[in-house]
């Protein structure tokens, strides 16, 4: 055989190779270039991404979404998986980040439920940290804690450190004096009687809460530009949202917090910084069952935080349910300006891992964010908003 001929048949070799590798790498033989929200997503090996109540952390030029493994029931028999991505469209399965403990013992044995995992990536220690919701095996959604781990590598394994109900035996910053004493008799009031709400606005979840820590569920975690961490989680009974600072180290809580919307029932926090303002979505509290989105704005994380509304704009449906999903996180594309997506969870608690994922652009509108539905879109979007 001649070398020309030789040379062509292993250049045909090897573009076939490629080519192979490359529908194995996706397990289909396309590539995403947009999103479509509500359908299934398919990550590199052709399995609809398991990364529910997810966040994303952008590091080394790419992306990293981190989120709840879920299979038929909502327990936790995985743990937290990661996927990687360098264009937003196609996600790459990097396997379990947080592994759910086989020791009956652990906190985060499989059957506990871990929720809303966040990973933040410490510039002081060079460390990743994932804090998430934990509830304990067997006890429903009563222990209302959170949960932190660490890892030398972005993707894991994460290394399991401890769960707490935080700020134990400490005062939000906003909480008056008159209301650190106790008030006997409250304990007696009807839940959602006037009185109760009335007792909740001042206080009463916080002061029985306030030796063994106050409750943690839905929660986030938000990096400012000068590095300090905040927790924000959703707690006294689901009531008032928590914003409280995390060490340097984002490893604990450093005991300065204060509640947001004392009585206002949010849950599913998500916040960003756009033009030195935070905004923070979050969404009613009725479980799995979609609601109705609120919106809000502040000139520091600890706030205080105004009411800007429902961000839905849309039919009377679309308002009403948030487009049938609830916020998760919100996502500054890099590179891009005032680029900021919207991710939320359409929750399938029949069959959770059937969940799907429902990613938005951001508008602004008169100064507030803004939600619309687009059956699909691509990042362009935000190069024409540039041109608006
Ligand atoms: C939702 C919450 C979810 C999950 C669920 C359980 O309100 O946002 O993360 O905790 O309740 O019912």
């Amino acid at each position: 055989m001649g070398l020309l001929k030789k040379i062509r048949i292993n250049s045909v070799i090897l573009v076939m190779t490629f080519l192979l590798q490359g529908c194995i790498m996706f397990g289909q033989n396309f590539a995403y270039n947009s999103f479509v929200p509500g359908e299934l997503w398919k990550d590199n090996k052709g399995t609809h991404i398991n990364a529910h109540g997810g966040g994303i952390l952008f590091k080394n030029d790419t992306y990293f979404w981190f989120g709840e493994h879920k299979g038929s029931t909502n327990n936790a028999q995985v743990g937290v998986k990661v996927y990687s991505s360098k264009d937003l469209y196609n996600w790459k399965d990097e396997g379990v980040a947080l592994s759910v403990s086989k020791d009956p013992d652990s906190e985060i044995t499989a059957g506990s439920v871990m929720e809303r995992p966040k990973v933040v990536f410490n510039e002081k220690t060079g460390k990743y940290v994932m804090w998430f919701h934990l509830e304990l095996k067997g006890q429903g959604y009563e222990a209302a804690r959170t949960g932190v781990a660490v890892s030398e590598h972005v993707t894991g394994p994460y290394q399991y450190l401890k769960s707490f109900r935080p700020n134990a035996g400490l005062w939000p910053e906003n909480f008056k004096e008159d209301w650190r004493q106790p008030k006997p008799g409250l304990d007696s009031l009807r839940w959602h009687s006037d009185p109760w709400h009335e007792a909740l606005k001042k206080g009463y979840f916080v002061r029985r809460d306030f030796e063994k820590g106050q409750m943690a569920r839905d929660m986030t975690v938000f990096v400012d530009d000068d590095g300090t961490a905040y927790h924000i989680h959703s707690s006294e009974e689901n009531q008032t949202l928590h914003i409280s600072e995390l060490t340097d180290d984002y490893l604990d809580f450093t005991g300065k917090y204060v509640r947001v919307q004392p009585d206002g029932q949010n849950e599913a926090p998500a916040i960003f910084k756009y033009q030195d303002t935070y905004y923070m979505i979050t969404s009613d509290l009725t479980g799995w069952r979609p609601n109705a989105a609120r919106s809000f704005k502040a000139d520091s994380v600890l706030g205080p935080w105004k009411p800007l509304g429902n961000p839905v704009r849309g039919t009377e449906e679309d308002k009403k349910r948030t487009f049938s999903s609830q916020s998760t996180f919100i996502l500054p594309v890099q590179g891009k300006n005032g680029a900021f997506i919207f991710m939320a969870d359409r929750w399938r608690p029949e069959d959770p891992i059937d969940g799907r994922y429902i990613w938005l652009p951001v508008h602004f509108e008169e100064g507030k964010p803004v939600l619309k539905w687009y059956d699909e879109w691509d990042l362009d979007f935000f190069d024409q908003k540039e041109n608006e």
